[in-house]
């Protein structure tokens, strides 16, 4: 088996799962009880958030802890719309659903929404997001890097301009986050996503940064964990998996990304010279080191999956999400991809785990299966297949 689908989830790291162990025996303890079994879970947590904070440079006190990307997401839009005067968030057109669904909720209860438009890479211009801010204006979301093309937004000038005009700035770096290094301080962020099962930790955990002094509404309310801004008995396995994920993430991120580099590299060089009329989509340079997007005219991209599952192989056409749902690429079509183009599109993440060999017997493999869907292809005579 052959897994190139990291941006979807990753392997949890052996060194996660035996630091998550005890807490499933033993050390079961509500972290919120007084006596010892309690104390031993709650002091977990606090080692974890400090882990977590350490491997995007920010204080402890600055993290709160979530269910995930989604969570995460949620409460920033949520949060800062029903603290704020302002009636007005700005956005991209190419966010994960987790940004863009509660900004069209909001946008039905009577709020503005500005989707910005990118370019055919995927790169949102700050020119059109000064042109945009307004006195009404809340927040600017903008995420860090994208989940399909793997593109990197320029996010330090983004929050510069935000931060100029006195809005908040959010980023989702569910995708950055280990792949290339995050620091909120450097960049000027006010808040930040993060998921654990991106960085080969649990699912189901995630990390929402807020810059000290910035105000936010809770999501869920009950008993008042998380400082009051999140309610419920903490995950405590699951984030203390989290925690050794981040430590991990920040101690090798040299090493992983020079990995994923040489690996995709590799990989896309290949594509690109073996199999006739394939682009590779995003930018050249300033994508994530993991991420490859390619364009095979001609084929479906989800026979294309199908192929190389029979061959032992897992791939992707772009979000997980969106790809049980059956929809077209709203990143691809954002990016001016004609129908066809985004209908022969795959995606094929890299991970810690993959090796050089497995991406030359997938590189084998998708020139085999290419030409065979080529040769059935509607578009067999267009392009002469
Ligand atoms: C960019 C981005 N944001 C948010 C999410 C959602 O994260 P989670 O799966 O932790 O809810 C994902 C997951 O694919 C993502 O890629």
């Amino acid at each position: 088996m052959i897994y190139l689908d990291n941006a979807a989830s990753t392997p949890v790291d052996e060194k996660v799962i035996e630091e998550m162990l005890p807490y499933f025996r033993e050390q079961f303890g509500n972290p919120s009880s007084i006596h010892r079994h309690g104390r031993i879970a709650n002091t977990a947590i606090q080692n974890a958030r400090k882990r977590i904070a350490e491997l995007i440079n920010a204080n402890s006190n600055e993290i709160l802890l979530t269910s995930g990307g989604t969570e995460s997401n949620n409460t920033v839009i949520y949060g800062i719309a029903s603290q704020s005067k302002g009636k007005h968030i700005i956005t991209s057109s190419i966010e994960h659903d987790a940004i863009l669904e509660p900004c069209r909720l909001l946008e039905k209860k009577g709020y503005r929404i500005s989707f910005l438009p990118v370019d055919k890479y995927g790169f949102v211009n700050p020119e059109d997001l000064k042109k945009e801010i307004s006195d009404d204006t809340c927040l600017i979301t903008i995420m860090y890097a994208n989940n399909e093309v793997g593109t990197i937004q320029p996010i330090k000038e983004i929050a510069r301009i935000a931060r100029e005009s006195n809005i908040f700035f959010h980023t989702d770096a569910v995708q950055a986050v280990g792949k290339t290094p995050v620091d909120v301080k450097e960049l000027g962020i006010d808040l930040l996503s993060i998921s654990s099962h991106k960085i080969n930790g649990p699912k189901g955990v995630g990390a929402l940064y807020i810059r000290n002094g910035v105000k936010i509404s809770p999501l869920m309310l009950g008993g008042g964990q998380e400082n009051g801004l999140r309610s419920g008995t903490e995950n405590v396995a699951s984030i203390v998996g989290f925690g050794m994920a981040c430590k991990l993430a920040k101690d090798n991120i040299n090493h992983n990304t020079t990995h994923f580099k040489k690996l995709t590299t590799r990989l896309i060089s290949r594509v690109l010279s073996e199999i006739p009329l394939t682009t590779l989509n995003g930018h050249t340079d300033t994508r994530i080191p993991n991420n490859t997007h390619f364009t095979f005219l001609g084929v479906s991209g989800e026979d294309l999956i199908i192929k190389l599952d029979e061959n032992k192989i897992s791939a992707s056409t772009g979000s997980a999400c969106s790809v049980k749902i059956q929809k077209a690429s709203h990143v691809l079509k954002a990016m001016g991809f004609s129908h066809e183009q985004v209908t022969g599109s795959l995606r094929l993440t890299v991970g810690i785990t993959n090796t050089e060999q497995e991406i030359d017997e997938t590189v084998d493999v998708l020139k085999k299966v290419v030409q065979e869907l080529r040769s059935v292809s509607p578009y067999k005579s267009k392009y002469n297949f």
